[in-house]
């Protein structure tokens, strides 16, 4: 397996550009499944994740060709089976936005169930909910979803008992093609959802709230719909995990193709901790701050701080003067890369739900470990100024959703370099 090997302390300077986002992609590929015709996708991200739902496409029929490393061309007119297997879908939960379009267009499909992850046991029962609600029979046998709707979906009146992100993507997918209008309350509201809300809009799907926690959708009675080309958003979370890696080291770094208006809570969180930016429409300039004060974070569904920046933001907080405090409200074992930043010699103390850090501290190099996607980002962050060499092993989580993360950090000033054990 690989490991990345870190020297630090260093600073970092001049411009990364931000690729195009995991978590916008994903959905977006799923969407294909509803076209009668192929897809071109631009500013795709190059990433494990990516290639695992691509695979999956190809397994159930579809074809995909990329025109260079982010550009990619997917057809699915000519699918020939509606099972999502398990040796896919376990390695990528995400998997599970296939079920509502394919459900949605052929009436019936088999979707492996995809099981908890390293951060929480992440149910699907909202999903499943939602589409019995569509008309849809659900039954779960042998750890597959098997889902029925011969007579196609209809539109409901969906109502979320929590916002999920996939979920609303999944139901949206799913009215795209139903008969008649779904209206969804509590829908999720992240730039991800507003993108594949845009582009079915832009094919002619007609959807109203967009951007709200009310949306409706009028469905096509399982007519497909025609998608022009389109780029991928920028990667929000990646372009907070640079800003965090500047701030921890005392740099001005410029991150570029980036969209300002999609990280507030995240600029806001480091404006209170003293950094300072010069932003323009799509680049954003953060600058060092004499102090770094500390901070109180909650996290929570869009436009509030997300927890997919939690991690990060924890690394940032060991360099703060005096105690923060980060709680997180949406998964239940998000905290695993606590330890291992205690091992660096962070202080950290864990009750329930909220961490509590006290700076700044000194960091010393070592071997860590990354656990899952976003934990893995705050190690780096933290091993870059870590007095000496740190070795961050499992880096396999890291490629899951970061391209060319030691190439960009390194063109930054970083001593980074990827290793074999
Ligand atoms: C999406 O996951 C993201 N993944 C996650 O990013 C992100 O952390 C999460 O949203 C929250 O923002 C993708 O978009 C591919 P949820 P998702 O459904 O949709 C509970 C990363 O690092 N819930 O919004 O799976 C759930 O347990 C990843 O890129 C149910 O109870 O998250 C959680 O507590 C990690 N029942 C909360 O809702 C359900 O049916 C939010 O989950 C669905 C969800």
């Amino acid at each position: 397996m690989d490991y990345l090997e870190i020297t630090g302390p260093t600073k970092l300077h001049g411009n990364v550009k931000i690729s195009g986002a995991k978590n916008a992609a994903l959905p977006l590929i799923a969407m294909t499944l509803l076209a009668n015709n192929t897809v071109k996708i631009g500013n795709m991200p190059s990433v494990v994740d990516i290639k695992t739902l691509l695979k999956l496409i190809e397994n159930l029929g579809g074809t995909f060709s990329f025109k260079d490393e982010n550009t990619v061309e997917i057809n699915t007119c000519c699918l020939t089976n509606t099972k999502a297997t398990y040796e896919i879908v376990k390695t990528m939960r995400a998997s599970i936005l296939v079920l509502g379009p394919l459900l949605s267009r052929f009436g019936h499909c088999e979707v492996s169930l995809p099981g908890g992850c390293a951060i929480g046991q992440r149910p699907i029962d909202l999903h499943l909910k939602a589409l019995e609600q569509m008309g849809a029979k659900i039954t779960i046998h042998a750890g597959y979803v098997q889902a029925e709707a011969p007579d196609g979906l209809k539109g409901a009146h969906i109502i979320f008992d929590k916002i999920t992100v996939t979920g609303t993507a999944n139901v949206i997918m799913a009215a795209a093609l139903a008969k008649g209008k779904t209206t969804i309350t509590n829908a999720a509201r992240e730039p991800e959802v507003v993108q594949l809300c845009e582009v079915l809009k832009n094919s002619g799907v007609s959807i109203e709230g967009i951007g709200t926690a009310e949306l409706a959708i009028y469905g096509t009675d399982r007519r497909l719909v025609d998608i022009d080309p389109f780029d991928v958003i920028p990667d929000r979370i990646e372009a907070g995990t640079y800003l965090c890696a500047a701030g921890i080291s005392d740099s001005t770094v410029t991150l570029e193709n980036v969209r300002p208006d999609h990280l507030e809570a995240v600029t806001g969180k480091l404006e209170e901790m003293g950094f300072t930016f010069d932003i323009t429409e799509n680049t954003m300039t953060i600058h060092p701050t004499d102090t770094i004060k500390s901070v109180n974070i909650v996290t929570q569904e869009y436009p509030g701080f997300p927890t997919d920046m939690q991690a990060q933001f924890l690394a940032l907080a060991t360099q703060a003067h005096g105690t923060s405090t980060i709680e997180e409200r949406l998964f239940e074992n998000r905290f695993m890369h606590v330890s291992e930043l205690q091992r660096l010699g962070a202080d950290i103390k864990l009750s329930g739900h909220t961490a509590t850090v006290i700076g700044p501290s000194q960091l010393s190099g070592t071997d860590v470990m990354a656990t899952d996607l976003r934990a893995s980002s705050a190690m780096v962050i933290a091993a870059n100024i870590a007095e000496g060499v740190t070795q961050v092993h499992r880096i396999y989580h890291l490629d899951r959703g970061y391209e060319n993360l030691e190439k960009k950090l390194g063109d930054l000033g970083a001593k980074i370099e990827r290793l074999r054990e």
